[in-house]
C-alpha cells in the first residue's frame, strides 16, 4: 500500500528540493572541510514558507520553473488567497490554475 502525500507536503517538497540541492552542494563542498551545523529548517513553518515563495517568485523564477506546481495548489498549500498569489507572486500573466513556468526562453537559457 502506498502512502498518499498531503497537498502541503508536495508543495513543500518542491521548494525544499530546490533549496535542498543548494544545501547538498554546499554540504558536498563542506565535507572536504569538516561538518556544517544543521540549517535548522522547519518545513511546517507556514510564514517561513510564504517568505520563501516571495523570494522564489522575486528572483529564482526569472530562470527556474516549478513545472509540477500550479499557482492554485501553492495558494492552497501555503494558506494564501487567489488574490494574494495573483497580485504578489505571479508576474508572467499566467492563470491561477497554470503551472509555474519561467519566462526564460529555452534557446536563450541554452545559450546562457
Ligand atoms: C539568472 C538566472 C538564475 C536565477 C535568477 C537563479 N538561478 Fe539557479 N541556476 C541558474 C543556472 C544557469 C543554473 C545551472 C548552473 C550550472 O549548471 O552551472 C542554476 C542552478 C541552480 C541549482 C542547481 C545547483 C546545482 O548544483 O546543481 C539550484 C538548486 C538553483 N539554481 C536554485 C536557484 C534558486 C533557489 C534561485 C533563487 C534564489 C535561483 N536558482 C536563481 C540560473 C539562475
Amino acid at each position: 500500500m502506498t502512502k498518499r502525500q498531503s497537498p502541503m507536503t508536495k508543495t513543500i517538497a518542491s521548494f525544499a528540493l530546490a533549496l535542498g540541492l543548494l544545501v547538498g552542494t554546499t554540504q558536498a563542498m563542506a565535507a572536504e572541510e569538516g561538518d556544517l551545523p544543521s540549517a535548522g529548517t522547519n518545513i511546517r513553518d507556514q510564514a517561513s514558507l510564504q517568505r520563501g515563495a516571495k523570494l522564489f517568485f522575486n528572483y529564482c523564477v526569472g530562470c527556474h520553473s516549478l513545472k509540477y506546481v500550479r499557482y492554485s495548489r501553492m495558494a492552497e498549500d501555503l494558506g494564501l488567497s487567489e488574490d494574494e498569489v495573483m497580485k504578489n507572486l505571479n508576474f508572467t500573466g499566467a492563470k491561477f490554475g497554470d503551472p509555474v513556468i519561467s519566462h526564460m526562453p529555452e534557446d536563450l537559457a541554452q545559450q546562457y
